[in-house]
C-alpha cells in the first residue's frame, strides 16, 4: 500500500504535468507523439478523437471572462464545462459528446471552423451570446444527428450557412443577431424545420414564393432587409404556423388576405413594413391571435370590427398609419388599452396626424389586387360574441428580438 502510494504519486504528477503541457501546446498535438494522453484513459475512443479537437479551439479562444476553458483539461471530457455526453444513435454503449451548450459564455475565438465540424455524434450546438466571428464551415453539412443550431448573438458574418440546408435532421436553426448578409435561400422555407429564427442581420431577399412553404412553427425575419409583398402562399402554411415575426423590414404591397387564414397564428407582427392596403377581413378570422402588430406601415381604410371582435386579442397595435375611421368594437378596445390607433388619420380621436400629412397620404392612389377579396371574411363568426378570455401565455418569438435572451 504504501509502495503502491509511492509510486503512484509521482506518477500523477507526471501525467497532470504533461496534460497542462498539452493543454497549452497544440502543436504537440497535432504530431503524433507520446505526450497525447495514452487512449486508455479516455472512457470512450470517441472522446479520445475530439480532445486535440478541443485543445486546439480552446488555443484560438482569444477571451473566456468565465475562465470556462481552465475545466477543459484531462481525459474526462464529460466533465468539461459546456460538452455533455451520451451513447450516440449508432451505437448505444459507446459514449461521445451528444451536445455543446457554450450559452452566455462570452467567449471570444476567430472562427467556429474545424470545431463544430469535427463532433460527428452532435445532436445539439447552442452558442448564444459568443464572440464567435468567421463564417459557417460547409463542413457542418456532415453532422448527421444535428438538431439544433444555435449561433444567436454572435459576430458571425459572410453569406447564409448554405450547408445546414444539408442537415438532414436539423429542427432549430437560430443564427439571429449576427452579421450574416446577402440573399437567404429559398430551399430553406422548403427544410423540415420546427423554428427558424433570422431576425437582426443584414439579409436582403424578396420573400420568395415559396415561403409558405414551410413547415416551421415560429419564423423571425425581423430587422433585416427583406423586401417584396408578404407572399400569398403563406395560406399553405396555415396549420403550422404559430408566431410570426416579420417587423422592422422593407415589405411592400398590401398586406394579402391569405394572412387571415392563419388559424393557429397567436402573433403575427409586420410592424415598421411599407406596407399598405386596408386590412383584409380575412383577419377576422385569426381566432388565436393575441399580438397583431402592423403599427408604422402605410395602411389605410376602416380598422374592420371583425378584427376587433376577435377574442384572444390583446394587443392591436396600428398607430403611425392612415387608418380613416374605427367603429364601435374598435372604440371600446381603445378604450381597454388593447387598440393604439395614435398618429393616424381618424378625426375626432386624440393624437392623430396632421390634416396635410393625411391630405398628402391620399393624394397618391395606392389600390391592392383582388380588391373583392379584401371584404370577405373565410370563417364563421360565431366566436365574435365569446367572453373575451385573455390567455396570458408567453409568446415565445418577442423573446427572439432581445439579444442574450436565450429561447431554448
Ligand atoms: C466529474 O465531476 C464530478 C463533480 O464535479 C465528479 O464527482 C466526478 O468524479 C467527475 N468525473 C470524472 C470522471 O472526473
Ligand atoms: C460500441 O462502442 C463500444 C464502446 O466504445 C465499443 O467497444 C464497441 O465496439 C462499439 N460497437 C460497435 C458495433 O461499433
Ligand atoms: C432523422 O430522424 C428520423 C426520424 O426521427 C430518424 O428515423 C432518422 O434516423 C434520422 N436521421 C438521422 C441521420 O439522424
Ligand atoms: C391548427 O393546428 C391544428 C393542430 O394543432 C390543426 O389540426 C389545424 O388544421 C391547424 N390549422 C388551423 C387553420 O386551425
Ligand atoms: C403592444 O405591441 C406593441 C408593438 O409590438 C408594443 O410596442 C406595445 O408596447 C404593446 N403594448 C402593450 C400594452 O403590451
Amino acid at each position: 500500500m504504501v509502495l503502491f502510494k509511492r509510486i503512484s504519486v509521482p506518477n500523477f504528477l507526471i501525467t497532470f504535468f504533461l496534460l497542462s503541457l498539452l493543454s497549452v501546446n497544440c502543436q504537440i498535438l497535432e504530431s503524433p507523439s507520446p505526450l497525447v494522453p495514452d487512449i486508455t484513459n479516455f472512457i470512450d475512443k470517441r472522446l479520445a478523437q475530439v480532445f486535440p479537437i478541443i485543445q486546439t479551439f480552446k488555443n484560438t479562444i482569444t477571451s473566456d471572462p468565465f475562465g470556462i476553458t481552465t475545466t477543459w483539461v484531462g481525459p474526462n471530457i464529460c466533465n468539461y464545462t459546456g460538452f455533455y455526453c451520451d451513447s450516440p444513435p449508432d451505437n448505444i454503449t459507446a459514449t461521445t459528446i451528444a451536445s455543446i451548450d457554450f450559452n452566455g459564455f462570452q467567449l471570444a475565438a476567430p472562427t467556429l471552423d474545424g470545431f463544430i465540424d469535427q463532433f460527428p455524434d452532435l445532436a445539439i450546438f447552442h452558442a448564444n451570446t459568443n464572440k464567435f466571428s468567421g463564417i459557417i464551415s460547409p463542413k457542418v453539412a456532415g453532422l448527421e444527428f444535428l438538431y439544433e443550431l444555435d449561433l444567436s448573438n454572435n459576430l458571425l458574418s459572410g453569406v447564409f450557412p448554405i450547408s445546414v440546408l444539408k442537415i438532414p435532421n436539423l429542427s432549430l436553426l437560430d443564427i439571429r443577431y449576427n452579421m450574416f448578409s446577402g440573399t437567404v435561400p429559398p430551399p430553406i422555407f422548403m427544410q423540415k424545420l420546427d423554428v427558424l429564427f433570422l431576425n437582426n442581420n443584414n439579409f436582403m431577399l424578396t420573400l420568395p414564393n415559396n415561403l409558405g412553404d414551410t413547415p416551421v412553427f415560429y419564423l423571425t425575419l425581423a430587422n433585416n432587409k427583406f423586401t417584396g409583398p408578404i407572399p400569398r402562399s403563406i395560406r399553405k402554411a396555415s396549420s403550422t404556423l404559430v408566431e410570426v415575426l416579420l417587423l422592422n423590414n422593407l415589405l411592400t404591397g398590401c398586406v394579402p388576405y391569405e394572412v387571415g387564414l392563419l388559424g393557429n397564428v397567436t402573433l403575427f407582427d409586420a410592424g415598421g413594413n411599407l406596407l399598405t392596403g386596408p386590412i383584409p377581413w380575412s383577419f377576422g378570422c385569426l381566432k388565436k391571435i393575441e399580438q397583431l402588430n402592423l403599427a408604422r406601415n402605410f395602411l389605410y381604410g376602416q380598422v374592420p370590427e371583425v378584427v376587433c371582435a376577435l377574442g384572444n386579442l390583446a394587443n392591436l397595435s396600428l398607430s403611425n398609419n392612415y387608418f380613416t375611421r374605427v367603429g364601435p368594437l374598435c372604440k371600446k378596445l381603445i378604450q381597454k388599452g388593447v387598440l393604439d390607433v395614435r398618429k393616424n388619420c381618424i378625426f375626432g380621436l386624440p393624437d392623430q396626424r396632421p390634416v396635410r400629412e393625411c391630405v398628402a397620404f391620399f393624394l397618391i392612389p395606392r389600390p391592392c389586387s383582388h380588391p373583392a377579396l379584401l371584404n370577405f371574411i373565410p370563417c364563421e363568426i360565431s366566436h365574435w360574441k365569446k367572453p373575451h378570455e385573455r390567455t396570458k401565455r408567453h409568446l415565445l418569438s418577442y423573446s427572439t428580438l432581445s439579444r442574450t435572451r436565450v429561447v431554448w
